[in-house]
């Protein structure tokens, strides 16, 4: 099983949107995901809430519980597990990378946002897990996101070869339980989750039982897969 933490300081920066259409994906692509939310808030645990399919599994733990948590999924064969952490919150962020083969760390490109990126850079060098910034809800404005870009790697960060784009479609598939590709799969911002979760899949460990995977083996997949920008046409909303 692959462990993936949405992991950030800001508050709204996507963390759980980020989260729930990866689970959506990874259905689509017939993986099985459990959506692990730590956060009191209760977002991804309320999408569920509100959705009718069964999959994917979601629960809503306390950081405390949350290694046994993981461990049932783990036991349960589960292929893929998410965990959407709550912001201003290092000790249980920390708890949450300690247990996962990647941080993902999805951000505004906005400069409030990028500075806050100082406390995630600084629990990715003590975990020493392997991390990717993801640009999310992002205007479109090249010339800001390649300065994005920019301040991300300032941070010591690697960023994701998929930039996600403010659309409508992406805001309103969670307000009813759904990914944006169930809401629409024509949409634009269905096709920047896809092209997210494609460049995820092509980084997790192939097979079911894959135990911890290997952090060197994660790495490798992880330059090969970077090394080149997918890039979905921008354009107003959706
Ligand atoms: N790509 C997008 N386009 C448009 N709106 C988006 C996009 N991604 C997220 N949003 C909206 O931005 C807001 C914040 O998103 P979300 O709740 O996922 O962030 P978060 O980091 O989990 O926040 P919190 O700090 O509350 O946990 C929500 O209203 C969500 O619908
Ligand atoms: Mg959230």
């Amino acid at each position: 099983m692959f462990v993936v933490t949405a992991a950030g300081a800001k508050g709204g920066s996507t963390r759980s949107t980020t989260c729930v259409n990866l689970a959506v994906e990874a259905g689509r692509a017939r993986k099985r995901a459990a959506l692990i939310d730590i956060d009191p808030q209760c977002t991804s645990m309320n999408w569920r809430d509100a959705r009718e399919a069964e999959m994917p599994v979601v629960t809503s733990v306390t950081p405390s519980r949350l290694a046994k948590a993981v461990q049932a999924a783990r036991d349960d064969r589960f292929d893929l597990c998410l965990i959407d952490t709550q912001p201003h919150s290092s000790d249980a962020t920390i708890q949450a990378a300690e247990l996962s083969d990647l941080l993902l760390i999805p951000v505004k490109p906005w400069v409030f946002d990028l500075r806050t990126l100082e406390t995630t850079a600084r629990i990715v060098r003590l975990t020493g897990k392997p991390a990717y910034v993801v640009i999310s809800a992002a205007p479109f404005a090249p010339r800001q996101i390649a300065e994005a870009e920019e301040a991300i790697r300032s941070h010591g960060l690697k960023v994701a070869p998929v930039v996600i784009h403010q659309r409508a479609a992406i805001a309103h598939a969670t307000t009813m339980g759904l990914g944006v590709s169930e809401w629409d799969p024509n949409s634009k911002g269905a096709q920047e989750m896809s092209a997210l979760w494609e460049w995820l899949a092509s980084i997790m460990p192939k097979g079911r039982a894959v135990d911890h995977a290997n952090k060197r083996s994660i790495e490798r997949k992880i330059r090969r897969s970077s090394n080149q920008a997918i890039s979905i046409p921008a354009g107003a909303d959706r």
